[in-house]
């Protein structure tokens, strides 16, 4: 087996961005994504156009990859690809694509989960090594499909400490904004006009559940419900109050977020903290993750481009498997709810 300047071609494709990095070892030399702007007229992901705009875009996202790595698909020692969790047509276009091209290169395959992808997106070679986090530590993975707690003891060996028990936190952020009629996705919306605002203006649920999960549809409802009541004597409340409404939204969220993260270091003792996934650039969230390394804490948030779905994340992830000859199959089938 080559372990020795490994070139790896990767694939992400589980949701509505169409993905293609190329790495040499743990280093990036390209990371193309895609974004499928059909689904802003609907107001959020729809399936089926997801897969047909991934069967548009997957070709022109590798030969872009490839081209700027300065690679040919000869020089890839392995393809690898999200195979779960995910939407199953999306996640059928990107693993079609990929066994196809394994099968006529003749080269290895290897399967990853896409949330895996999320915390190994920290063990991206970067210019200062103190941006790769020591074991063990705890990952706060936060997307539009997942919001998780992680002990990540090793690169494989993780432990879920919370989960959402509903609506994950990007939805909340996005379900808040479909409720101020702002367009898809709103969390970044959201997180602009937060920062106008008053965050204790406004006070909404916080619903509680056991352990270390979070639960955000409550949270949703209580937003709806105030927001329709106050229509009822002011027609212009939303647009009176748009900052002040966002604001108090995002810090419902994120002293939801923030109070799990903390319990959990607490009880497991550990002094290391990680954010991951699309929501990790939202700037509060940033801010007052950060603020924890004047409490003793070291904390870790990779760059942007690989918080929100991307295939160098999946690269890295597939690396790491490569080198402990964790190889797949052209038989493996997708799996729309693979755990982690
Ligand atoms: O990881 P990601 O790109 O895709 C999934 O795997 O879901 O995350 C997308 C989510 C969306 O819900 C989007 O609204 C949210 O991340 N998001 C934000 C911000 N930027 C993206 N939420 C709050 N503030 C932001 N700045
Ligand atoms: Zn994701």
């Amino acid at each position: 087996m080559q372990t020795t300047n490994v070139i790896t071609l990767a694939i992400e494709s589980s949701c509505d961005d169409t993905s293609c990095a190329v790495l040499i070892n743990n280093r990036v030399l390209s990371n193309v994504v895609t974004n499928q702007e059909i689904h802003n007229l609907y107001g959020g992901v729809v399936p089926e156009l997801a897969s047909r705009a991934h069967q548009q875009n997957i070709v022109p996202a590798v030969d872009a990859a490839l081209k700027k790595a300065n690679m040919s698909l000869h020089d890839v020692t392995y393809v690898a690809y999200t195979n779960g969790p995910g939407l199953m047509g999306s996640l059928l276009v990107g693993a079609s694509f990929a066994k196809g091209l394994a099968l006529a290169l003749n080269k290895p395959l290897v399967e990853v989960n896409h949330m895996q992808g999320h915390y190994m997106a920290h063990f991206i070679a970067t210019e200062s090594s103190t941006s790769i986090p020591p074991f063990p530590f705890l990952c706060l993975t936060v997307s539009g499909g997942h919001t998780q707690i992680l002990l990540i003891k090793n690169h494989f060996e993780v432990i879920i400490l919370g989960e959402t028990l509903d609506d994950a936190a990007g939805e909340a952020f996005d379900k808040v904004a479909k409720t101020l009629q702002l367009p898809y996705p709103g969390g970044p919306l959201v997180d602009k006009y937060a920062q106008q605002g008053n965050p204790k203006a406004h006070i909404f649920a916080k619903p509680k559940v056991d352990g270390h999960n979070f639960s955000f549809s409550g949270f949703k409802t209580s937003v709806l419900n105030y927001i329709n009541k106050q229509k009822q004597t002011d027609a212009d409340f939303v647009t009176n109050n748009m900052a002040d409404i966002c604001a108090s939204a995002q810090h419902t969220i994120i002293s939801m977020l923030m109070k799990n993260v903390l319990a959990c270091a607490n009880e497991y003792n550990i002094k290391h903290i990680a954010l991951a996934g699309g929501v990790a650039a939202n700037s509060q969230l940033r801010k007052e993750i950060t603020a924890l390394q004047q409490h003793g804490y070291t904390t870790y948030i990779p760059a942007f481009e690989y918080c929100t779905d991307n295939a160098a994340m999946i690269g890295i992830t597939a690396y790491y498997k490569y080198l402990n000859n964790d190889l797949g199959t052209q038989q493996a089938c997708p799996q729309p709810r693979m755990a982690l």
